[in-house]
């Protein structure tokens, strides 16, 4: 009868129990497509929250120059003297660009994750009825909104394609000049193709949003159906109020209603 042979044999050489050197904890998170959808939609969060502030404080604009031009003003000198001016301001940007950064690291490698476990397409149409325009244009509308966002930092932000942005302009009543940001908004949308641009690249911010907005909830793992009909009103919501606000500028511009 063959003996069973309980003793357990210890490792030959030192390799065999040498630790693997572990990752930081977020650093292993985030190598899993848990840990990426995670990042897409904590960042997600964040820049819906910027786009959203920054609509609003651009319905200033309806306010008059005066109004939008001290608006700007407050911002870049946001805690002064507490902080230098500026220093907020740049400090803001920093996170932006990180949101950014890492929005779109995650949305890439999400891609290439997911080729991987799928590398031969759907055969049949099924995946096309299941998700829906928003969530299959994604990539596409994600590109239009970069593309829009490099045109709208050269005009508005650095002046590269607007010879009003830099200029400076005293209202009546102010001690100092403020830079003239109304004045440089009217000058781009004075532009037919530009405005038409803003139009149709908010539109698409619009469909992004709108599936970005419903998703998050998925990626943190909220999504009983219960609470389905919450989800769309939000996204729809969300979405619908950022595109009104941000298409009504060119709009008025180019309708004479803002100049
Ligand atoms: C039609 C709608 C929009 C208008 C009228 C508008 C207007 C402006 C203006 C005037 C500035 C320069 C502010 C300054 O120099 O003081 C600016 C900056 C900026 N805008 Fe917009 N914006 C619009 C839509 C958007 C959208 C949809 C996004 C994002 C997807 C966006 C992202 C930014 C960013 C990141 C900056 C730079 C902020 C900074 O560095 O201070 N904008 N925008």
């Amino acid at each position: 009868m063959a003996q069973i042979v309980t003793s357990q044999r210890g490792p030959v050489t030192g390799t065999a129990t040498a630790k693997k050197k572990r990752r930081p904890f977020l650093l292993d998170l985030y190598s899993t497509a848990v840990g990426k959808k995670y990042v897409m939609g904590a960042t997600g969060i964040a820049m819906m929250g910027f786009v959203l502030f920054h609509m609003i404080g651009n319905l200033k604009m309806y306010a008059g120059a005066a109004d939008l031009d001290h608006y700007a003003h407050f911002l870049q000198t946001l805690l002064y003297p507490l902080a230098p001016k500026g220093w907020v301001l740049w400090i803001l940007r920093g996170g932006l660009i990180t949101m950014l950064f890492l929005h779109l690291h995650a949305a890439y490698s999400l891609t290439v994750m997911n080729r991987h476990a799928r590398p031969v397409k759907y055969q049949s149409k099924r995946d096309y009825q299941i998700a829906n325009f928003a969530s299959r244009t994604m990539r596409m509308s994600g590109l239009v909104i970069l593309a829009f966002l490099v045109w709208h930092l050269a005009d508005l932000t650095f002046g590269v394609v607007n010879s009003e942005v830099g200029k400076m302009i005293a209202h009546p009543g102010d001690d100092e000049p403020v830079k003239a940001v109304y004045a440089s908004i009217v000058y781009s949308f004075q532009r037919t193709p530009v405005a038409l641009f803003y139009v149709f690249a908010n539109v698409l911010l619009g469909i992004h949003l709108f599936h970005g907005a419903w998703s998050i909830f998925q990626s943190f793992g909220w999504n009983n159906p219960r609470f389905n009909t919450w989800r769309r009103a939000f996204a729809t919501g969300f979405a619908a109020i950022v595109v009104v606000g941000n298409v009504s500028f060119p709009i008025a511009v180019m309708a004479g209603v803002v100049g």
